[in-house]
């Protein structure tokens, strides 16, 4: 069994079925928390160190509303020209230097295996936050508990569904650590459809291949949208040589409300990693789809916070630990309604 205590999480390659569960269990425990129910200031005193050297919203501020919702305190770092690795200075060394200051440290980086690189100089956990085109695991986790939480009205958990895969299935790291997660579930068929260069790679369709699943690989979105839930994803512009390479690609794929009522089941599930490219020449999720209730993306990304909230508390090892510092919420919010 995965201890967790101690551990960095950089790939989903490191966890089993009972590992996720066991995530997945304890991030519905933190439910509570996150709605501003209760407080649980487990890790009060702890430090976390966000690290962001590539852009982002959700993975970024959800590490720290995660840390600061278990009585943390967050240091954040952004942009790699105010920090000193610009004037030469080694992952490693900023890794040994930082995890002095630390408890926990979440970072992103764009080149691919350098948050792995950087945990081997580091004497505290270090979470995975995204490294370059590799892999982004605490969004496959989420994206997990997404999908057997938007699943269970229909009776349906994980095992057994049709998955979409749509969009720049290349360089999205994103629907790389997912499909890897997926391979440890039974008989999940999974459809991907992108433009001919931007297909899911080998090792990746491998993966779910040798595990018995049923894996369609197309570059047509109509007729192949049939399906339990479809994860729409963006061209990842930043992967690209230039703009104009990325310009080849985008608005493929549009999904719009005309054609989710053509082509979808009525229940289909839709979900984005987020950010959704709403400019009109890509235009991934129309915005008409916004008062479907089967629009996931913002309860996807919400359970962002619920999953980083139980990494932490396992990596720390207070995860058996949270009834007994829970303390009443003493304001007035909105949340726990
Ligand atoms: N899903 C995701 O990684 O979003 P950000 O790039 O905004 O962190």
């Amino acid at each position: 069994m995965m201890k967790f205590q101690g551990d960095h999480i950089l790939s989903v390659s490191q966890f089993d079925r009972e590992a996720i569960s066991r995530i997945l269990a304890i991030s519905a425990q933190m439910t509570p928390y996150a709605m501003r129910q209760k407080r649980c200031l487990v890790l009060e005193g702890a430090i976390l160190n966000n690290l962001f050297f590539e852009p982002s919203t959700r993975t970024r501020v959800s590490f720290g509303t995660a840390f600061n919702l278990l009585g943390g305190f967050v240091r954040e770092t952004v942009g790699q020209e105010n920090t000193s690795l610009s004037k030469g200075e080694s992952l490693f060394d900023t890794a040994q230097v930082i995890s002095g200051y630390s408890d926990v440290i979440a970072m992103r980086h764009p080149k691919m295996h350098s948050v792995e690189e950087f945990s081997k100089g580091s004497s505290v956990p270090v979470i995975n936050g995204g490294d370059g085109a590799n892999e982004h695991p605490t969004q496959a986790l989420l994206d997990l508990f997404t999908i057997q939480s938007e699943m269970s009205p229909f009776n349906k958990g994980i095992d057994n569904l049709h998955i979409t895969l749509m969009g720049d299935l290349k360089h999205g790291r994103t629907v790389h650590s997912l499909s890897k997660l997926l391979s440890l579930y039974n008989n999940v068929k999974i459809t991907m459809i992108s433009p001919k260069a931007l297909q899911m790679p080998d090792n990746v369709v491998s993966a779910l291949s040798n595990a018995g699943h049923e894996v369609i690989i197309t570059d047509e979105m109509a007729g192949n949208l049939a399906c339990d839930i479809i994860y729409q994803t963006r061209i990842q512009q930043e992967r690209f040589a230039s703009k104009d390479e990325a310009d080849l690609y985008r608005g493929h794929f549009s999904l719009n409300k005309e054609a989710y009522k053509q082509y979808c089941k009525e229940y289909t599930v839709i979900m984005h990693p987020l950010p959704r490219d709403s400019r009109p020449e890509a235009n991934e999720l129309d915005t008409d789809l916004n008062d479907l209730d089967n629009l996931a993306i913002f309860r996807q990304a919400q359970n962002g916070v619920l999953v980083r909230m139980a990494l932490f508390a396992l990596t720390l090892g207070v995860e058996d630990k949270l009834q007994q510092h829970e303390k009443p919420i003493t304001w007035h919010t909105n949340k726990n309604k």
